[in-house]
Order: structure tokens, then sequence, then C-alpha cells
């Protein structure tokens, strides 16, 4: 029996008609769906709710199994990083990103680490099992204690797992995977929800890791509904350039560590190698024009230093273009608007470009790149070239005063290790003691309105 339904692309509710607006989270991405055949409709809700105990536990108890779960190192520094410290045995980390960026290359290789002293088992449902392993081989990796599957169905994927007590799982794609329990076709959302659900339990009954890999759609969310982010501990977001060197791996959600956490690798002839030092290598370009200038953005737990760079050009078209590349939109709009009102800079009737060197995605909510975009800017607009010994933190107001922000002397000691002069900073991330115990090595240059901070500029250039 075939049938029509209709589903939230949020929640994964599903619904008999279609609606506007879903009755569960009040989202309003409806979609229609074919259900091939109508089975039991709850069979999938139960089928994960029922493994989770309800038992009422002591503190000392409870801290008893925090203290047993430990955390697996991936061989990749950057990797454990980002995932708070290793990964924690027992945790669900869904891995998404566009095709080609990396992501089965990223796993096998640190599976096939973690296979010396895990029982690891590497579930395929989209390459071949001599594509998987061709690829290991390629990369020269030891995968000789490991299992591979060709599987799409979960219900087999736990039976197959139990079998040989695997204690890492990777599942290689979301996407393909569907459940008995679900009538829908592998892919739709309730299939999503429902597989990624069991999985969930699995691993939380039996104190398995699970890696799921998930593609994104165009905006580069998980393809599928938000639900997914919800039932996992941790989201991992691994981007880059096509065809480019560098691969950025955040987390934008874990419940074992910090989010926007950032990894840096490149992508060689030999899989992922990690770059333990990204700033060296997003500053290595040595080249002085206007336009440019140097951020230290703050990933989860440290600084890192950026160049950006844009280009303020008249324009030839009848609707002047603003294109921020790998930036918030609405916070560049808003800092042009300030730089219009309190900088003195006239960007009328001109197309504007920013961009991050090395195809660097700033997290969204930083705030801290307000002040050297509104240097770039300027530099840009004026023509004036910023010295690369110069480099900047703080959050712009729309009355035109630097904020404060966040782990203001570890960004200092940031710029400084990598070789710049001068720091303009907002006048509450520094005082008097640390301009002393720093003048040294750096300069620092407090500042509370962005005027007073474009004649600091001025002043060194
Ligand atoms: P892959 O891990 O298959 O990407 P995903 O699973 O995210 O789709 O990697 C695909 C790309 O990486 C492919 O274009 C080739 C490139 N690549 C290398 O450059 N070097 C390597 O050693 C490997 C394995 C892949
Ligand atoms: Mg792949």
């Amino acid at each position: 029996m075939s049938k029509t339904a209709f589903m939230c692309n949020d929640c994964g509710k599903e619904f008999g008609r279609w609606v506007g607006m879903c009755t569960a989270c009040k989202g309003t991405d409806i979609k229609e769906m074919k259900i091939v055949n109508t089975k039991d409709k709850n069979a999938a809700k139960r089928s994960w709710v029922e493994q989770t105990s309800s038992e009422i536990k002591k503190n000392t108890e409870i801290r008893n199994e925090v203290n047993q779960s430990s955390r697996i190192q991936t061989g990749l520094q950057e990797f454990d990083r980002v995932l708070g410290g290793g990964l924690t045995v027992g945790s669900v980390v869904l891995v998404g990103g566009g095709p080609g960026v990396g992501k089965s290359t990223l796993l096998i290789q640190s599976v096939a680490y973690m296979s010396s002293n895990n029982q690891v088992l590497y579930i395929t449902g989209e390459e071949s099992l001599s594509q998987v392993v061709n690829r290991a081989d390629r990369l020269k990796l030891n995968t000789d204690n490991m299992g591979f599957l060709s599987e799409t169905n979960v219900e087999k994927i736990i039976e197959k797992s139990k079998e040989i007590s695997a204690k890492i799982l990777v599942v290689d794609s979301i996407q393909t995977i569907y459940t008995d329990s679900s009538s829908s076709v592998a892919g739709s959302p309730s299939q999503l929800r429902d597989s990624t659900g069991m999985l969930v339990s699995y691993a939380k009954a039996n104190n398995i890791s699970i890696f799921i890999i998930g593609h994104v759609n165009k905006e580069g969310d998980i393809a599928g509904p938000k639900i997914l982010e919800h039932m996992v501990d941790t989201v991992l977001a691994f981007e880059g350039d096509e065809g480019g060197r560098y691969r950025m791996l955040r987390s934008t959600k874990n419940r074992f560590g910090q989010v926007n956490e950032l990894g840096v690798f490149s992508m060689t002839e030999t899989g992922l190698r990690e770059e333990k030092n990204p700033s060296a290598i997003f500053l290595s370009s040595q080249v002085e024009t206007a336009g440019s200038s140097i951020m230290v953005v703050r990933e989860g737990t440290r600084s890192l230093l950026f160049e950006v760079q844009s280009l303020i050009s008249p324009s030839y078209l009848e609707n002047p273009i603003l294109v921020p590349i790998g930036l918030n939109f609405q916070r560049v709009r808003m800092i042009l608007a300030v730089l219009q009102k309190h900088g003195d800079i006239k960007l009328f009737g001109n197309d504007i470009y920013l961009n991050i060197v090395g195809g660097m995605q700033l997290s969204s909510s930083e705030t801290s790149s307000d002040l050297p975009l509104a240097f770039a800017l300027y530099s840009s607009n004026t023509d004036k070239i910023l010295s690369k010994k110069v480099a900047s933190f703080g959050e712009l107001s729309l009355a035109g005063e630097i904020r404060p922000v966040q782990a203001g002397e570890d960004r200092i000691k940031e710029a400084q290790k990598h070789g710049m002069k001068y720091i303009i900073v907002p006048s509450q991330n520094t005082n008097d003691k640390m301009i002393e115990q720093y003048k040294e090595k750096i300069k620092i240059i407090p500042v509370k309105t962005i005027g007073e901070a474009i004649t600091a500029l001025e002043a060194i250039n």
C-alpha cells in the first residue's frame, strides 16, 4: 500500500494531511513524503525509548560511572581537541560535511588507529567494501583488527555489531540507513530520525561509541530533521574549499567539550594531515596590500590569527553588491552601517567584497572580528596599506563603541607569539599593568570607540 503523508522537517512529526504549522514544534517547513507501506506507526518510537532505564541513582553511583567513562584517543590531536579531549566512550558523534570533503577519510584514519586497542566495525552503505579497504590501504593504515560491513538495515547492523562485540562503530552514511520499524524510504526524515534513535539507544545501553557520518544540504546543515542534532551527543561540521587544501572540523554541539572548537587539517596524497599551528599557515601571505588586516579570533578554547581582506570598488551595477565570504552576512552589514555613521567612511555606490584568507569560515557567533573587519574596510576605502605587524580584536556596538570580548590576554599572547608588534584592543580587555608587562614584546593599544581605533591605526601606519 502506498499513501502520501506530511512531515515536519524540523522535528519529524508526521501528519495525515498538509498543515501550515507543526503542532509539536511550531515549525513551518512541512514536507510531503510517500509512505510505501504503512505498518505499525508507533513501533519506531517504542523501539528507542524502551532501552532507556528509569532507575533512580545516588550521586556516588553516577560519579563512578562518569569516572569510568574514559576517553579514547583518535590518533589525531586536532580531532581529539574538537571532541573535547578524545572520543568519550558511549557517545554518539555526528560528523556532517559536503561530498568529497573527506569525512570517510577522517574516520577511517582515526578508527584504524583506535582499532589497535578497541574492536571497531566500519559500516558502509555508500561505497563497496573493496573501495573502503582500498582507501585504507592507500593511506597505509593497519586495519587488520577491524571489521567491515556493507549493510544499510539498522537492525542487522546492531545484530552484527553484537556478534563481534564492537566497541566503536562508524556508520557511513546515515542517509543510506533504514529501519524495519519505519515504513518510509531510506533518507526520509522519519527514517533518519528512527534509525538514529536506534543507534543512540544501542550506544547508550551498551556503552558503545558511534560515529555517524551525515551529508549536508546547501545551507551546510545536516540533511534531515533538526531533531537528529538533539539526539546525538556531539555534532561536528567538516568544511573546506572544494579543491582547496585545508579542511576545518568544528564542534557545533558537544555534551563532552567546548562548542566551536576548531581543528585544522590539510588534505594530502596520503590522507589528512593535522595542522597544529593554524595561525602560521593562515598568515603565510607576506604581500602587503590595501584592504587587509589581521584578526585574533577565539575558536573554542584557543585563539587564532587570521587575515581578512576587503575590496571596495565603484559598482558597475545598478544595485551594488556585498559579498562576505566566510563571515556572517548580518554582522558585516552592521559593521558597514556603523562605519558610515561613526567612522566617516563613504561606502555608497560601491561593491564590497570580504574574504578570510585560506578559505576559513568564522563561527557565526564570533563578534571579536568586528574591529579588524572595520580596519580592512577602512584600509581598502582609503587605499592605505596596513602593516602586517598590527593585529586587533573587539566587538563594535551600534553606537560605535568598542566592546570587550572574552579571553583578551590569551589573544594578546597569541598575537605576540606570531610576531605582531602592535595590537589594538577594547580598553576593557586590558589595563596599565598588562600594557607594562607586555611592552617589550608587543605594544597594546586600548581603544574605546571606532574613531579612536582608526586614529590609533593611522598613528602606527
Ligand atoms: P572522502 O573521504 O571520500 O570524502 P567524503 O567521504 O567526505 O565524501 O574524500 C574524498 C576526497 O579526498 C577525494 O576528492 C579525494 C581526496 N583524497 C585525497 O586527496 N587524498 C587521500 O589520501 C584521500 C583518501 C582522498
Ligand atoms: Mg564518504
